[in-house]
């Protein structure tokens, strides 16, 4: 059994499908939910599934080891950012080395870095002109959405489109798809 640990500072939607995805699976769980925010929905859902929520500190998360320790003991095989939003730091990323990824709801590196996120992305598309958009789940390093990519999904933007309309179908494709990649990253490192 694998042992996931979602990284999230919101209402948590990617975590939920996640957590319901492996539910009934003998593959992974979801171990524990880390939040920098009280009082996010992410930490009502973990109360409602049962999960351990930890909510962590910036200082130590930034200047100390406290946290990898918490992930070595908890078994921790793949950290998984959904909707979080402090940089990783480098200590982090090192002791889980292609052992994290992101999702952001844009094509990267279109869209992407500090301060892009939530419907800050989409206003930005749109204000762009641009005719497509999409997800991105990627590996993550020490730069803000800047790993390697694992997987690109895209949405067509039509004249109509409003930036609550481009989260909508960004938000379906997450929903979609973010569950299945987590899984096969996991089950392909069995080997
Ligand atoms: C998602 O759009 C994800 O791409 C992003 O933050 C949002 C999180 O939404 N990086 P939710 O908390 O999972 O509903």
């Amino acid at each position: 059994m694998k042992n996931i640990a979602i990284f999230a500072s919101g209402a948590g939607s990617n975590a939920q499908k996640i957590i319901d995805h492996f539910k009934q699976s003998d593959k992974a769980r979801v171990t524990v939910i880390v939040c920098n925010k009280p009082g996010a929905g992410v930490l009502q859902i973990a109360e409602r599934e049962g999960i351990t929520s930890i909510l962590i500190e910036k200082e130590a998360f930034l200047h100390s080891d406290k946290y990898i320790q918490l992930l070595k003991e908890q078994k921790i095989d793949l950290v998984v950012l959904a909707g979080f939003l402090w940089k990783i730091p480098a200590n982090l990323v090192q002791a889980f080395p292609n052992r994290i990824i992101n999702i952001h709801p844009a094509l990267l590196p279109k869209f992407g870095g500090k301060g892009m996120y939530g419907h800050f992305v989409h206003e930005a598309v749109i204000a762009a002109g641009e005719k497509e958009s999409g997800i991105t789940i990627h590996f993550v390093n020490e730069k803000y959405d800047d790993g390697e990519t694992i997987l690109q999904e895209r949405i067509i933007i039509t004249p109509e489109d409003t930036p609550e309309s481009v989260a909508r179908k960004v938000q379906a494709l997450e929903h979609q798809w973010f569950p299945v990649i987590v899984e096969r990253l996991l089950t392909s490192s069995e080997s």
